[in-house]
């Protein structure tokens, strides 16, 4: 998440804003800008490094007293000047930043459109600042409710006008927002940290909160426009710890942020429960032309690609290759124009993939990204492009990027299988009611992480460990094992749980810590013939597998349930045990979860 901070006060705006930018800098983010109110609204906006703001903030009034700000992690529109935000309205009157994803923009833009609205950015942002001013009568506050009764989605809002050069107005729905009390000024701000240099003293809006900030008193309106106090809370954390959301590392905070991230995955790629990627999908023609779908990415992503595979040919009966990007492109692979080729990279700019993409369409494929990042090489060089709404992944073993590829692949089958009429009306349904349960469940399946604390415990001073499982089970646990690998360092291998015993089971000995995931019904008495035949030979085992089976705790030493949900859907809720015994292992040891030795977030050399 990247993030808004807003000034109305007797400091200089410019200097409060730059301050709490700083502080979010560390989330990633694309370009910047800020607004001040004097006779009129001066704005600066650059693309990149915060930097490149400082470096000409002489070029609006420093001494302004009024002003928002915006560190942006683009979702809609290329990462660019024009895109970047403040998003000022056509008559240089209003002036908007947001954090969030305004779900209904385009039907928004198009009304907006046909009244005459000249647009200059391709961001979601803009219709905001349209609106407000499109309303403007003679009270900023009324056109401000008028604009929000007209969106849909999550909005964290800062708002200034030339028409009421003394008001800042900010709303909160969604998206996180904080007010500030300062003993000469209000701020507003997406997070703890940007005002922590200030004040301790913060009030927590609620969604639906409206506040009116007046030089340096407010008013908070609630949903239905009453006014109400909210209560001022102390922060009691140091900059360090606000600036993980009160979580001790990146990563865990990324693992408790999932549900929120899938329930954004749905609600932009679901219009009116129909799976709806608008024209970053493929269509219907090109799909029928369609042969065979590969599917090439690295690590993490990989693991997301093979699950991809299975829901693709399951539901869409299409034939899919997957390949690891730096084996795929000197395989010399079968593709050529009625190939499809999915790329999945959170980064972006993984070096073997964005080659992968290369030589796809050097043999003529039509490309197909799925990424983190807007506007990232990848994202820039494909045929089309499906972002994943993960928000800013900060720690280098991906947790919540790789949730919200899962559910993006599983949903591009269901499209695809719509689109070739090769799912019936009600599994569809099923699938997509399912889904939207998901971000439910995965907050269920976090409560397990004392019994994952216990396994943390049981196994940090080993050196080697198996992870074992059958078909979607076994995709599991290859996550599961490099997650474990690579933040603990321990030496870790995923094995279908039938081929162990071709060999590798003559590992085994006393005390050797094996996890078992079991979820698939079909294949349940399978896996646990394979986990006894570990048992016998004096393996300790570990089992994830779904509430209800009870059964396999006789021969485990601790179990994590997950709760029932569709066979195909199971790896999303499986891998959160697997992310967080990653995660405690590590703790454990006393490693440094966040930045692991010998690891890039994005490796951009082959
Ligand atoms: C994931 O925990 C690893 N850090 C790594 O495997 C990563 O998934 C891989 O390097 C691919 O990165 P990308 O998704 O940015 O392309
Ligand atoms: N959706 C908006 C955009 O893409 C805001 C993104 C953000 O929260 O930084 O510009």
């Amino acid at each position: 998440m990247c993030g808004i901070v807003c000034y109305n006060g007797k400091k200089s705006a410019v200097e409060v804003i730059l301050n709490g930018l700083k502080s979010l800098e560390y989330r990633g983010y694309d370009s910047s800008g800020i607004s001040v109110v004097t006779d009129k609204i001066e704005t600066l906006k650059r693309k990149g490094k915060l930097k490149n703001l400082i470096d000409e903030i002489d070029k609006i009034d420093n001494n302004a007293n009024i002003g928002i700000g915006h560190i942006r992690w683009a979702t809609h529109g290329e990462p660019n000047e024009i895109n970047a935000h403040p998003q000022v309205s056509q008559d240089g009157k209003f002036s908007v930043v947001h954090n969030g994803i305004i779900e209904n923009y385009r039907e928004l833009k198009s009304e907006l459109e046909d009244e005459g609205y000249n647009f200059k950015s391709t961001t979601d942002t803009e219709v905001v600042v349209a609106l407000i001013s499109h309303y403007y009568t003679d009270d900023l506050l009324e056109a401000v409710k008028k604009a929000i009764a007209r969106l849909k989605g999550a909005y964290a809002l800062g708002i200034i006008s030339e028409y009421e050069k003394d008001k800042l107005i900010a709303v909160r729905n969604e998206s996180p927002l904080i007010l500030a009390k300062c003993d000469d000024g209000i701020i507003l701000a997406s997070d703890i940290p940007s005002v922590l240099k200030y004040t301790k003293d913060v009030v927590y809006l609620e969604n639906g909160d409206i506040v009116e900030i007046d030089k340096d008193s407010y008013t908070i309106y609630d949903k239905n426009f009453e006014k109400v106090d909210r209560d001022i809370k102390k922060i009691n954390m140091t900059l360090e710890q606000a600036s993980k959301g009160g979580f001790e590392h990146f990563m865990l905070k990324e693992i408790y942020e999932q549900p929120e991230v899938v329930k954004k995955t749905l609600e932009v790629n679901l219009k009116e429960n129909k799976i709806d990627f608008s024209d970053n999908s493929i269509d219907q023609d090109k799909l029928k032309s369609i042969d065979k779908v590969y599917i090439v990415a690295c690590g993490t992503a990989f693991h997301a690609g093979e699950v991809g595979k299975v829901a693709i040919e399951k539901l869409a009966k299409i034939p899919v290759i997957t390949d690891i990007a730096s084996e795929f492109r000197y395989n010399d692979p079968f593709i050529d124009e009625n190939t499809l080729v999915i790329l999945i990279s959170q980064s972006g700019e993984t070096a073997d993939t964005l080659a992968a993409l290369r030589e796809s369409k050097k043999k003529k494929a039509t490309v197909l990204a799925v990424t983190n990042v807007v506007g990232s090489s990848i994202a820039r060089e494909a045929d089309k492009v499906i972002y994943t709404l993960a928000g800013p992944e900060i720690a280098v073993a991906s947790t919540k990027a790789y949730i919200s590829q899962l559910v993006t692949v599983i949903m591009l089958a269901l499209d695809f299988a719509k689109k070739l009429d090769k799912i019936d009306d009600e599994t569809y349904s099923n699938y997509i009611a399912e889904l939207k349960t998901i971000p439910g469940k995965i907050s269920e399946v976090l409560k397990s992480e004392s019994t994952v604390k216990e396994i943390a415990k049981a196994i940090k001073d080993d050196s080697s460990m198996f992870f074992i499982g059958r078909g979607l089970d076994f995709l599991s646990v290859k996550e599961g094992a490099l997650k474990l690998k690579e933040i603990s360092y321990i030496h870790t291998e995923a094995f279908p749980a039938g081929e162990l015993k071709h060999g590798s089971i003559a590992l085994i000995e006393k005390n050797t810590p094996a996890l078992s995931v079991i979820t698939q019904s079909k294949l349940a008495e399978k896996t646990i013939s394979n986990v006894q035949e570990l048992v016998t030979r004096g393996a300790k085992i570990f089992t994830i597998t779904v509430e209800g089976n009870e059964n396999m705790a006789d021969f485990s030493e601790k179990i994590v349930f997950v709760p029932k949900t569709l066979e195909m859907l199971y790896p999303i809720l499986s891998v959160i045990p697997e992310q967080l015994l990653g995660y405690y292992t590590s703790l454990e040891k006393g490693l440094d979860v966040d930045k692991p030795r010998n690891l890039a977030k994005s490796v951009t050399v082959e």
